[in-house]
């Protein structure tokens, strides 16, 4: 076995490659990210960008495409920052599938530089690409490599490329990103439950009666399909973002803020998620698929016309998860995700036991609801607890909700969930990424649910662009007298 040199996280990092600089990623958040940055006087003065990808670009093409990627964005292009941005970038061609693919990187003898290599690539190209790396040279102590989500299509595929990854690169320099740590409301909920004495008491299966979390979009999968068709929702939002925001809730208080005590919390969530059999596939998931519709006042194609063909992909999941320990036996985490809905919204429900013995007379009773902590991550970023609260006058004793918003503005742009993370790469500070054995054990539960679904012989069903998914999705919760929140 070959020894390598501990990183250094203080060592000034002076490159970061991204590969894959020409793909919607990089576009859409990478360089917009960067260029905030660099707005904020946040990156180091003699810090290179480098983007690469097979296709020939010269300087000026590059220059063009990012530029795009920063006027695509609604704040738009100072001249004095993209000023000192533009000269950060370079390009540089490269395919990593080829052995001697990453050349150009190397040339002049430029490989001792402690860099960021950011993997914006498909996840079947991790494993070439750290081997590439190795064999030009470039991957040198001080080095750190970015990974993207989906890290494999199962279990084993996300073992094998962690091991092609481990085999060039120590566990320390891995960061693999999961962009939902990133955003403001994932780390509000972490203030919220651990920065407050009140919460913790009631944070159990004594006074929550269970718990929603809905990420719906109003997009379909477009030409993303080559990369859908073979995930599905499940695969592509249940096994990375959906279940990092259970971990986060559902975990126990760490000792401290460090990476590895929220990361051991983490995998103690995961390891106690109920695996699905055959028989609950049925009773406890819904699997759908869009057909044509109207979403946002516009007609929408269905997913089988975007994709020219039949498929058996989900682009809508709905579960109840369980998770077997003290804290949360007999409260269901019910999940729902999907493409083409009604809305975008992200958002958590903690919903709260109804009141043991109301005292109040029966037009009060009416009015009163359960509490509940609504946390919304977009598009309003907003954390409310619901509580009720006497209607004001003389009339008789009559309640209303009151919905308390938690949330402080914080007045300045809302930032892109890149920017922290990249940050984050740059600070080498691994807590807001994904510990190899948290990616694995998530994809060891997600495998079950597949396995079941394939046993069971789920298909999904049709539902409307436009709608709130199939109506198992309400029957789901609607067996035990509960309803997704969908005000
Ligand atoms: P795209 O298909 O848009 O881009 C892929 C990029 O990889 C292109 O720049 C392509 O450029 C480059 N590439 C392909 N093959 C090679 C090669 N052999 N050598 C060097 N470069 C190559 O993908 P996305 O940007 O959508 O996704 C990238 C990664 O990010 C994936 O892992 C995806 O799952 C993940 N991701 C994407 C999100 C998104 O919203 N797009 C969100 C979250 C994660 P060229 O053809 O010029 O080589
Ligand atoms: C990505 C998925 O990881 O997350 C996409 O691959 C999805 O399919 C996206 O659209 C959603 O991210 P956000 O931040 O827009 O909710």
């Amino acid at each position: 076995m070959r020894l390598r040199p501990m990183p250094d996280e203080h060592a000034p990092i002076k490159r970061l490659v991204i590969f894959g600089a020409t793909g919607d990623l990089a576009e859409r958040m990478m360089f917009p990210s960067l260029y905030f940055l660099d707005a904020d006087r946040l990156l180091p003065d003699d810090f290179t960008i480098v983007g690469a990808a097979r296709s020939a670009l010269d300087h000026a093409a590059f220059l063009a495409l990012v530029r795009a990627a920063v006027e695509a964005r609604p704040e738009g292009v100072d001249e004095g920052v993209w000023e000192r941005f533009s000269a950060r970038l370079r390009y540089c061609q490269a395919d990593v599938s080829k052995p001697d693919g990453l050349s150009g990187l190397a040339a002049g003898g430029a490989v001792d530089i402690p860099t960021i290599y950011y993997l914006a690539l498909s996840p079947s190209l991790y494993g070439a690409v750290c081997g590439a790396l190795d064999k030009a040279g470039l991957a040198c102590g001080d080095c750190r490599i970015v990974m993207e989500k989906p890290i494999g299509h199962d279990l084993a595929t996300s073992r094998a490329i962690n091991a092609e990854v481990a085999s060039v690169f120590e566990e320390n320099r891995v960061f693999r990103i999961d962009h939902y740590l990133g955003k403001e409301t994932v780390q509000n909920l972490i203030a919220l439950r651990f920065a407050n004495t009140f919460f913790e008491p009631l944070w159990n299966n004594l006074a929550i009666d269970h718990v929603q979390i809905t990420v719906a979009e109003t997009e379909g999968v477009g030409d993303r399909w080559g990369y859908y068709d073979e995930y599905g929702a499940l695969r592509d939002m249940v096994q990375n973002h959906m279940m990092q925001l259970l971990c986060l809730l559902a975990m126990e208080p760490p000792a401290d803020a460090g990476a590895d005590s929220v990361r051991d919390e983490k995998v103690k969530v995961l390891k106690s998620m109920r695996p699905f059999s055959r028989a609950s596939a049925q009773q406890l998931s819904v699997r759908g698929q869009y057909r044509g519709g109207v979403v946002d006042g516009k007609a929408a194609a269905a997913y089988e016309e975007e994709k020219g063909g039949q498929s058996d992909t989900e682009t809508f999941v709905a579960l109840r998860a369980d998770i077997d320990n003290w804290r949360w036996a007999g409260v269901p985490f019910y999940l729902r995700t999907g493409k083409r809905l009604a809305e975008r919204r992200t958002q958590i429900v903690i919903q709260f036991k109804p009141l043991p013995h109301s005292i109040f007379g029966p037009q009060a009773q009416e009015d009163l609801m359960a509490n509940r902590l609504v946390i919304d991550l977009q598009p309003k970023e907003d954390i409310s607890l619901l509580l009720m609260n006497r209607r004001p006058g003389l009339s008789a004793q009559r309640l209303q909700a009151l919905p308390l918003s938690l949330t402080l503005p914080s007045g300045g742009r809302r930032r892109i969930a890149y920017e922290r993370l990249l940050l984050d790469v740059l600070a080498c500070n691994p807590a807001l990424f994904v510990r190899r054995d948290e990616v694995e054990l998530a994809w060891a539960w997600v495998d079950g649910v597949a396995a079941a679904w394939r046993e069971a012989g789920l298909p999904p069903k049709p539902y409307a662009a436009g709608s709130w998914g199939p109506a198992g999705a309400f029957a789901l919760l609607e067996r035990s007298g509960r309803a997704w929140l969908d005000e």
